[in-house]
């Protein structure tokens, strides 16, 4: 499985009830967005990753906001396919890297970058995206990292996500949009699978 490949948008969900996760996750992967980053800001996260991946088979649900090996391990174990983290330090990529899903460290910065490329890995996401400076750096870190591919996520809209997508180093973008918290209150799940719908036709 190559996870920057799967779809151009990983949507990255707060799931603040865990029973809207699973119709949450069907109406992603039927507008055509099967990679689903649920992030482990709420309590509800892990029964939210449990809840998908039992119920939500064609979906491809993974763990972000993963900071700390801890982290890693309750997401693996509650069944996330991947792990996603905002940054990265020498310990969280040990835990990460032995998880045995695939991973993508959060990176900003060209050190940082090398710090990753260092240890072997060739995929990051790229935050926070916008305020890091978006698309013209990740241009400049192309140059000398031309074999490191990126998932940019951190502000990115609808209307900005096709000029990361145009870039040959940016595989996904990922993005709060999909989700709005009001429609998940409201489990207005026909506005979710359409703005999914809108998604898969950015590339
Ligand atoms: C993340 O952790 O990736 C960010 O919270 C993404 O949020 P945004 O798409 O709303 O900027």
């Amino acid at each position: 499985m190559n996870l920057l490949d799967l779809a151009p948008v990983i949507p990255v969900v707060v799931v603040e009830d865990a029973a809207t996760a699973v119709p949450m996750a069907r109406a992603l992967v039927a507008g055509g967005l099967p990679v689903i980053e649920v992030t482990l800001r709420t309590p509800a996260a892990l029964a939210a990753i449990r809840a998908i991946a039992e119920r939500v088979p064609d979906a491809v649900v993974g763990a972000g906001t993963v900071r700390v090996s801890a982290d890693v391990s309750a997401a693996v174990a509650a069944g996330a396919r991947f792990l996603v983290s905002p940054g990265a330090t020498a310990a969280l990529v040990e835990a990460m890297a032995a998880s045995g899903v695939p991973y993508l460290p959060g990176a900003a910065t060209a050190s940082e970058v090398l710090a990753l490329y260092e240890r072997g890995v060739r995929e990051m996401k790229f935050f926070p995206a916008e305020a890091a400076g978006g698309v013209p750096v990740l241009k400049a870190l192309a140059g000398p990292y031309p074999d490191v591919r990126f998932c940019p996520t951190g502000g990115i809209k609808p209307e900005t996500a096709p000029n990361y997508l145009s870039l040959p180093n940016v595989g996904c973008v990922g993005g709060t949009w999909l989700t709005p918290s009001d429609a998940l209150v409201q489990g207005d799940y026909a506005r979710i699978e359409k703005l999914a719908g809108l998604a898969r036709e950015l590339r």
